[in-house]
């Protein structure tokens, strides 16, 4: 078998000393122009040139669960792209999400001030029950995050395209319920994938909706949000607050705003991080199966977009 790397700025040795490991003889090469045709490629932002060099792929393996960025691409007619499927994203997630919510509920982020300024000062407890959370996406990772909240007894919600049933999470399903699911959420959570559907879904109009006091985590892509819209709300006072950790142009540029906004939280793209152990693990197993004719997991649907 033989498989292309083509994985942007990704240290290439580690990767395919664990192909090698994983796959006794393997033929595996980071890709170059002119490389012979492979059986399959793990991808990460590929350039074009990649796919039109490559049109005889079984499968592209993106080692990534977001697909947004190949799916701009013209992929090879027969190939089947695959994602990460969980890889240990899942729990990352769930600990970046439960991690951002508790901060903003228990007000952790005043008692760093407090310290600051050797301060002993309690801050007035809140109810749960004024913070129910919405999860837009229950996919993979949605459904995790939905559930770890749920542990913490917040009320959760949770939004998908098809009707989904997750156990201590109440579901609402497409665009004909988006707003009920909107005016009851007061912290709000995207996982959702970047489609034309999705794309700016965190606007000033559905934002407007949230309840008082909104609080948004973005962990999903920065192409969900509308940057200006989140600032405007957050200013008048509606969105207490926000918690990104993507955005329209990665590396967020020194001069954005989000940057020094006090009630902003950047960090960078770090919510749930790729696993090289477990995505090679996963990756190899189910190159493995494609080869035997077996169905696997986390196969994309190239027109629905995710
Ligand atoms: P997934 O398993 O494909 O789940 C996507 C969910 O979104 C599904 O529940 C789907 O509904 C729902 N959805 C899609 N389009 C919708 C629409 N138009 N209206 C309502 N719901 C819609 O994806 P995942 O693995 O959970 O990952 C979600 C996203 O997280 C990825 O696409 C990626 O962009 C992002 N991500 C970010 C990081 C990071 O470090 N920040 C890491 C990993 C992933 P159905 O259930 O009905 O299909
Ligand atoms: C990261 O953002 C991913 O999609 O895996």
């Amino acid at each position: 078998m033989r498989i292309a790397f083509c994985c942007a700025n990704t240290k290439a040795e580690p990767w395919l000393d664990g192909f090698r490991q994983a796959l006794p003889g393997v033929e595996i090469d980071v890709w170059q122009p002119g490389a012979p045709q492979a059986d399959h490629g793990v991808v990460w932002a590929p350039p074009q040139q990649f796919l039109d060099e490559q049109p005889g792929l079984k499968g592209i393996f993106n080692i990534g669960a977001g697909v947004d960025a190949l799916l701009q691409l013209k992929l090879p007619a027969g190939a089947t792209l695959v994602r990460i499927d969980d890889g240990g994203m899942a729990v990352q997630m769930a600990e970046f999400v439960t991690h951002a919510v508790i901060r903003h509920f228990r007000k952790f982020d005043v008692y760093d001030k407090e310290q600051s300024q050797a301060r002993w000062a309690f801050q007035r407890p809140r109810e749960r029950r004024d913070f129910p959370v919405g999860v837009m996406g229950l996919g993979v990772l949605g459904q995790r995050v939905a559930q770890a909240l749920a542990h913490f007894e917040f009320p959760v919600r949770g939004w998908s395209r098809t009707a989904r049933q997750v156990p201590g999470v109440e579901c609402f399903a497409g665009a004909a319920r988006f707003d009920a699911f909107l005016r009851g959420t007061r912290v709000l959570v995207c996982l959702l994938p970047l489609t034309p559907d999705t794309e700016g879904i965190m606007n000033r109009e559905n934002l407007s909706k949230l309840m008082a006091g909104a609080y948004v985590v973005n962990v999903a892509r920065g192409a969900h949000l509308v940057d200006d819209d989140l600032v405007a709300l957050v200013n008048s006072g509606h969105v207490a607050g926000a918690a990104l950790d993507v955005f329209r142009t990665e590396p967020l540029p020194a001069a954005h705003p989000f940057w020094r906004h006090p009630r902003i939280t950047v960090t960078p793209h770090t919510s749930a991080r790729t696993l090289r152990g477990e995505s090679v693990a996963q990756i190899a197993g189910k190159m493995l199966a494609m080869e035997r004719g077996e169905p696997v997991a986390g196969v994309v649907d190239v027109q629905r977009g995710y």
